[in-house]
């Protein structure tokens, strides 16, 4: 018997890309897909288009390639319950179902989690009427924080230093329709200052691991400028989170939330990013769950597992995983993203990309807003390209 896996990924970003090729570097993979996938991907693997928010079809996909394991990349399929649709057809599936993904696709749902299971997050409050918000504001102090409850590809959250940059933002959300529906129920809390980490944990019901704590550049500009990306960069490990605070981070953040799990009947299976703020006393609090792999510390992370990083996904899927049979790798991974001229505003698409013929030892090329046109490779996204290397150091 062939037991051999035919995995199928959901995606088309950087991550997608970082996991295809390590699904393709296992022993445990006998063929991998992708839906619908990027330049790259499609030079690498079989690529199907897809309405990835769509569970039906994806569904069909899955069994028309007669997929083993289905690895969901992004968080809107799991909030569309793809993973649910997956799983009620017998298909092992990486990534949480709804119930789970609600902490990713409602902050206000989140935060209520974080207050119902004692997680340290900063104080907040959440507003569908315009005035009630508004009049919230004169009990504050500034800066506060602002953010549309629903999903927002990461744009949702402004930072107010003073009350009419609040007003503005709140007024934008509930008023102007600014982020959609997304922007309907609006959270408030207060500002939390410190040093931010990035913490994967793959979860697989009543076990985990965690990967090396990253960090995540998030500002267009070189020394922290300019607004907010999806991440131009990342690093792991994170040196700041060092084993004092990792201990701090599993008593009062991890265990909790496995624990709150347990008690609401949700029976996690992916990635659960925890979004962390350091405060110059290294106490954590969280800033947000993720209900995926950060784009881009999965490329960072995954080439640092020692431990096939598909035998650890197929394990949480099938809720088998062995926590102690985890092995990273003693070595630092950096990435620095190539994004296309504008991003992240208006960008321009369908620039022509040479890549070298050759590179580096331990460095590799990750796609993201890549496309082929025939058999030439353009740009077709924001984030374009990631360029990852691995060293005994950051420093190397
Ligand atoms: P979120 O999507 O909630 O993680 O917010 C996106 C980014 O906004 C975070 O990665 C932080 O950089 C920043 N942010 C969010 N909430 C806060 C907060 N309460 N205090 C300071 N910065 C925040
Ligand atoms: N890099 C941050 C994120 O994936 O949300």
């Amino acid at each position: 018997m062939n037991d051999k896996l035919t995995v199928l990924i959901i995606g088309s970003g950087g991550r997608e890309h970082a996991l295809l090729r390590a699904c393709q570097k296992s022993p445990l993979c006998s063929a991998v897909h992708a839906a619908p996938g990027n330049g790259g991907m499609q030079t690498e693997a079989p690529c199907h288009p897809l309405d990835i928010e769509d569970p039906v079809a994806t569904v069909a996909l899955a069994r028309s390639i007669n997929a083993d394991l289905v690895i969901i990349g992004p968080e809107a399929p799991l909030a569309a319950g793809v993973a649910d649709a997956l799983r009620e057809a017998g298909i092992s599936t990486y990534g949480p179902g709804r119930a789970g993904a609600v902490l990713e696709a409602s902050k206000a749902a989140c935060k209520a989690f974080f207050d119902r299971h004692g997680i340290p997050t900063a104080k907040w409050e959440t507003f569908t009427d315009l005035d009630t918000a508004l009049a919230h504001l004169d009990s504050v102090d500034f800066p506060v924080v602002v953010k549309a409850s629903g999903l927002a590809a990461g744009k949702g959250v402004i930072i107010c230093g003073d009350r009419p940059v609040a007003e503005e933002a709140v007024r934008s959300m509930l008023l102007d329709n600014a982020f959609g529906t997304s922007g309907h129920q609006i959270v408030i809390e207060e500002f939390l200052d410190g040093q931010e980490v990035s913490l994967m944990v793959m979860v697989s019901g009543d076990n985990h691991v965690c990967l090396p704590p990253s960090q995540d550049h998030k500002r267009i500009g070189d020394g922290d400028t300019g607004p907010n990306t999806g991440g131009m960069g990342a690093f792991a490990p994170a040196l700041i989170a060092d084993e004092a605070v990792m201990r701090i981070v599993r008593t009062t953040i991890i265990e909790p939330t496995l624990a709150g799990f347990r008690a609401e009947g949700i029976d996690y299976r992916g990635t659960l990013f925890i979004g962390i703020m350091l405060d110059r006393r290294g106490q954590p609090k969280v800033l947000e769950f993720n209900v995926r792999f950060g784009d881009p510390e999965c490329q960072v992370l995954l080439p640092l597992c020692e431990t096939d990083p598909l035998a650890l996904i197929r394990d949480c899927a099938n809720g088998t995983l062995q926590p102690d049979e985890v092995r990273i790798r003693q070595d630092a991974a950096l990435i620095v993203v190539l994004a296309a001229k504008g991003y992240p505003g208006p960008y321009t698409k369908g620039d022509h990309i040479q890549l070298p013929a050759c590179l580096p030892p331990s460095v590799e090329i990750i796609h993201a807003g890549t496309r082929l046109d025939g058999e030439s490779l353009v740009s077709a996204g924001g984030r374009v390209l990631g360029v990852v290397a691995i060293a005994p150091s950051l420093a190397e």
